[in-house]
């Protein structure tokens, strides 16, 4: 499974992509919005850190401004993958550019019927929102699980990139699905690294070393 981060924060990104623990990034509106700087300049410099995949979301509702934005955006470094959502017009688009060999992640998914035309319409990715359909008492793994079985029923080719992630549970959920990917916010790799055991057994190795005889 891999791991991406979903931030446009440059320190968070280079931390967790120094660290190794990542392999690609998501961005959104909101997550640009956060970093007060024009949108060109943070894509830029989030692709010259990371070398995997970064998506970048389109803002147009219309197919033809968003394949313009697309052509647009997916000259600002060779992986980047262009997000879209999930609207007739986005699958739409999602085909043209397919054409265009500009590889797409459809955000916004819901549904596992959603799901299908998004693969029908050959995207690279499609990011199904666990977080917020458990926020409305939907249980947002059962739709990881529906898709990844109907892409295996057809054997479709897009990868399943879990979203809206908001705890460790849904990585552990996720892996034990099978899903490609997951997109994690900082704060939560955070989390992964981290259980108070490992620590405790630092602390305890730590004074235990302290006891060894130097000579
Ligand atoms: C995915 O690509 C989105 O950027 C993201 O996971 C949305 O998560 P949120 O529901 O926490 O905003």
């Amino acid at each position: 499974m891999l791991i991406f981060i979903d931030s446009a924060n440059i320190n968070e990104i280079e931390e967790a992509y120094n660290c190794g623990l990542i392999d690609g990034v998501t961005t959104n509106p909101t997550l640009l919005a956060k970093e007060n700087q024009p949108v060109d300049r943070i894509l830029k410099k989030i692709c010259s850190i990371v070398k995997g995949p970064v998506s970048a979301e389109v803002i147009s509702l219309d197919s033809k401004n968003m394949i313009k934005e697309a052509k647009h955006l997916s000259k600002i470094a060779s992986n980047i993958v262009i997000k879209i959502p999930l609207t007739k017009e986005g699958l739409k688009a999602v085909r043209v550019l397919l054409k265009e060999k500009i590889k797409t992640n459809v955000t916004l998914c819901f549904s596992p019927t959603q799901a299908i035309l998004a693969a029908k319409a050959g995207a690279d990715y499609i990011s199904p929102f666990i977080g917020r359909l458990d926020d409305i008492s939907q249980n947002g793994m059962e739709l990881i699980e529906k898709i990844k079985q109907i892409y295996n029923n057809y054997n479709f080719k897009t990868k399943i990139i879990v979203a809206s992630v908001r705890n460790p549970l849904h990585i552990l959920k996720a892996a034990l699905i099978g899903a490609d990917i997951v997109t994690v916010p900082f704060s939560v790799i955070e989390q992964l690294v981290k259980h108070p055991l490992t620590d405790v057994g630092i602390q305890r190795f730590l004074e235990d070393y302290k006891k060894i005889p130097k000579r």
